[in-house]
């Protein structure tokens, strides 16, 4: 379970904190879609509950353990256990889809077996296995730079699954795709937690795909929650409240 107790995030020498008294409770299973205008926060929240960002007032407690007291040591053994999925994909475009995926394995490896991409026949057999559950097993062998940005993010998507994640953590997970190839892609990612249940925090630029996929919306303005609630409930008075102006979804 993942807890945010009255987390407020200030960066160095701003007036405004990036996140604002914050209280949150995640729980397997809970796919959590955030809303919220550009600079509202979101980006802010998900490095925080990864442990890249610290708290300036309040904690984040992983299973009731405070991420401020973790030694560098525990910070990286709770990142291995986020999937974390980003807008740019972060991938390394000259590698195939296999080796793209078999990174995803990194935080759980030896330093030196990385360094040496050595990587054993179990382990290409798991890359194999996520490859499927992205619909991407014919690709293992293509170069990361020939594929769509639909196929790169499935890639992300496989990645972050190498990790046997707990959790999987979204910075506008297909804010770069075109409208249809984000709603299949984001429909993966919804299948695969699932059907593992995990617990899910993405941070979504489009009000219509949160309230699709969404089993709870946060809406987040100027860095304060001013919405937590099931994506029904979600109408155009909260929107018009998120974004400042009407929203149609
Ligand atoms: N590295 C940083 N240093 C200083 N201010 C930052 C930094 N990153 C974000 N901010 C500020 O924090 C606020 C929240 O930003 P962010 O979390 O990126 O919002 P969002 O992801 O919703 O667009 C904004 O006012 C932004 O300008
Ligand atoms: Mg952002």
């Amino acid at each position: 379970m993942i807890e945010l107790d009255d987390v407020t995030v200030y960066y160095p020498k701003a007036e405004e904190p990036a996140v604002s008294r914050v209280n949150l409770s995640l729980q397997p299973g809970e796919f959590v879609c955030v809303l919220g205008p550009s600079g509202a926060g979101k980006s802010t929240l998900i490095r925080t509950i990864n442990a890249l960002q610290p708290v300036t007032y309040g904690q984040v407690l992983i299973q009731g353990e405070n991420v401020d007291e973790m030694s560098e040591a525990q910070k990286r053994a709770w990142r291995s256990r986020a999937g974390m999925i980003f807008q740019h994909f972060h991938l390394i475009p000259r590698l195939t889809v296999q080796q793209n995926v078999l990174t995803g394995l990194f935080g759980k490896r030896r330093a030196f077996l990385n360094a040496a991409g050595f990587f054993s026949q179990r382990e290409k057999e798991k890359a194999e296995r996520v490859l499927k559950k992205v619909g991407l097993v014919d690709m293992a062998r293509r170069r990361v730079e020939a594929l769509s940005g639909g196929q790169k993010q499935r890639v992300g998507i496989a990645r972050a699954l190498m990790q046997e994640p707990e959790v999987f953590l979204g910075d506008e997970p297909v804010a770069s795709l075109d409208p249809g190839t984000a709603r299949s892609v984001f429909g993966i990612l919804k299948d695969v937690h699932d059907k593992q249940q995990l617990m899910s925090l993405i941070n979504v630029h489009d009000v219509a795909l949160a309230k699709s996929f969404a089993t709870r919306v946060i809406g987040l303005v100027g860095g304060e929650m001013i919405y937590d609630g099931p994506p029904d409930k979600l109408d155009s008075r909260n929107l018009e409240m998120i974004y400042g102006k009407a929203i149609h979804a």
